[in-house]
């Protein structure tokens, strides 16, 4: 139903509104109700982790955002930014799969992709942010998968998107790696990014996160501020939730 996607809103203007609104925004996949009823503005600031159960519905409504998937109800809506222009917007998927090609070539591929200049600077730039300059000639698939995460980050920042969806982008990795995945975001969301990151790992939202928002059987439970979320939690399933009660979403 692409015609529900809003793509000329009137009513989000204004520098300081959201950037993507969602109004009784459902998602059915055939007969399986997968997201029911959200009512969600995703507004600039500090990163918006997405938690809940496996099967909860978190990297649908990632889909939903980034226009991978259209609502089958409601409306989405994005705002348009300075100069007029809709959001953009880039996505990472939990495993993302790499060109069979260098690194450099990976981060030229997106650029290209984005109608940006691929020229050595600006792979390079890309490379540095992400600190993988050192391996831009390395088959990608060859990387690590820390590395591969990383580069993922690099093609996606290639966009330079105004919204950044991640969808549990460390899962895989250690700590280590985990940390130099969570330094690029924080650094990309100080920039003016708004980023939208899908996670199980308690830490991570701690670490990262100005607000939580709790899907659980496909409805959104609750939205706090970080640490209000995980110190006064205000709805049961919270509570079940960060007790480790929560497991299934249904
Ligand atoms: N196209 C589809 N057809 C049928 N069911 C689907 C479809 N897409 C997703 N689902 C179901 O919707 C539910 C939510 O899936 P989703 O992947 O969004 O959950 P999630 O919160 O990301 O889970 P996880 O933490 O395991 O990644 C799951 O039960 C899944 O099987
Ligand atoms: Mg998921």
């Amino acid at each position: 139903m692409q015609d529900r996607i809003v793509d000329d809103p009137t009513s989000l203007t204004g520098s300081d509104g959201p950037l993507v609104r969602l109004e009784r925004v459902s998602y059915t996949a055939g007969d399986t109700p997968i997201l029911t009823d959200l009512w969600l503005d995703i507004a600039s600031g500090p990163p918006t982790i997405l938690l809940g159960p496996n099967g909860a519905g978190k990297s649908t409504l990632l889909k939903l955002l980034m226009g991978l998937v259209a609502p089958t109800e409601g409306n989405l809506e994005a705002r348009r930014v300075l100069g007029g222009r809709l959001p953009r917007m880039a996505f990472v998927f939990q495993r993302p799969v790499m060109l069979k090609r260098s690194a450099a070539a990976n981060v030229a591929y997106a650029l290209r992709a984005a109608g940006r200049s691929t020229s050595g600077n600006a792979i390079r730039d890309l490379l540095d942010r992400v600190a993988l300059d050192h391996l831009r000639d390395r088959p990608a698939r060859r990387l690590s998968a820390g590395e591969q995460q990383r580069l993922a980050l690099a093609r996606a920042l290639a966009r330079e998107p105004d919204l950044l969806l991640l969808d549990e982008p460390t899962a895989s990795l250690d700590p280590t790696a985990t940390k130099a995945v969570e330094d690029i975001v924080a650094n990309v969301a100080r920039e003016g990014v708004k980023v939208v990151i899908a996670t199980h790992d308690m830490g991570q939202a701690r670490r990262l996160g100005g607000d939580v928002v709790l899907v659980v059987g496909g409805r959104i439970a609750e939205r706090s501020a970080t640490e209000d979320f995980f110190k006064r939690p205000s709805t049961e399933a919270a509570r079940r939730f960060l007790a480790g009660d929560l497991v299934l979403s249904t």
